[in-house]
């Protein structure tokens, strides 16, 4: 299984004193050699982490692919249709959360993402839609010319260890399935940690795991190059 690291949250330490340090670049660098399949950033609406520049530096540098998470709006297309990063991950987005909720609305909206997503694969980028593992959501993705999915985790994280972490694994695993099915390719991410994500691999569907807060809060600790290595060592 392949590890994209979300670094956000390195964006999110520097941007707490308006410099440059801790350096994205040298970030996104440091999980490179590690081993990262790939660098995750999410644009968001306000730029609470990432920046523009980040963006388009990102580009310029990675030796792996940048995948842009960005919510459905006409700016985000337009930055994505000028960066053309390798993958865009689309996400619903608001302004007061804290971290991506839910997954995205599809299957009310097909025709509108289906608009969204075509100038994006035209112009060459790898378009997956996060949603969450429900089988409406599923069928809808499958009809809108994305290429991937990335099943959102997030409920299966929080009841890792409790009484309804069976049933929220076979969610993820009954959508894998019907994804693959319909001709989809399937990745997978957030609130996985060192603790939880060894059941991913019970998902034969899975391609890649997107995932950052555990890994940068390791980081603080074992450092970032540690902690990109033990990540893969335990999706391997
Ligand atoms: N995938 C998506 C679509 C996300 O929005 C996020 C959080 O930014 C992640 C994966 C990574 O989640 P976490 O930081 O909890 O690992």
């Amino acid at each position: 299984m392949l590890l994209g690291v979300n670094i956000d949250h390195i964006a999110t330490l520097r941007n707490a004193r308006g410099g440059l340090e801790p350096n994205l670049l040298q970030a996104a660098l440091i999980c490179e050699k590690a081993g990262a399949d790939g660098i995750t950033v999410h644009l968001r609406e306000d730029r609470r982490h990432t920046k523009d520049n980040d963006v388009y530096e990102l580009k310029k540098l990675l030796k792996t692919r940048l995948n842009l998470e960005m919510a459905l709006t006409e700016e985000m297309h337009r930055i994505a249709l000028d960066v053309v990063p390798e993958n865009v991950c689309l996400v619903p987005e608001k302004r007061e959360e804290v971290t991506t909720e839910g997954g995205l609305e599809v299957a009310s909206r097909i025709e509108f993402v289906k608009d969204f997503v075509k100038p994006l694969v035209d112009a060459g980028i790898v378009v997956s839609l996060f949603i969450d593992p429900d089988k409406k959501q599923v069928e809808a993705a499958a009809k809108t010319g994305a290429q991937f999915i990335e099943l959102h985790t997030g409920r299966y994280s929080e009841a890792y260890g409790t009484e309804n972490e069976e049933l929220e694994l076979n969610h993820l695993k009954d959508a894998a399935k019907l994804a693959h099915k319909l001709g989809l390719k399937v990745n997978a991410g957030h609130g996985l940690t060192y603790e939880n994500v060894h059941r991913m691999r019970e998902i034969p569907e899975l391609i890649e795991l997107n995932i950052g807060h555990n890994i940068i809060a390791h980081a603080v600790f074992d450092g970032l190059e540690k902690a990109v290595i033990d990540m893969k060592n335990l999706i391997k």
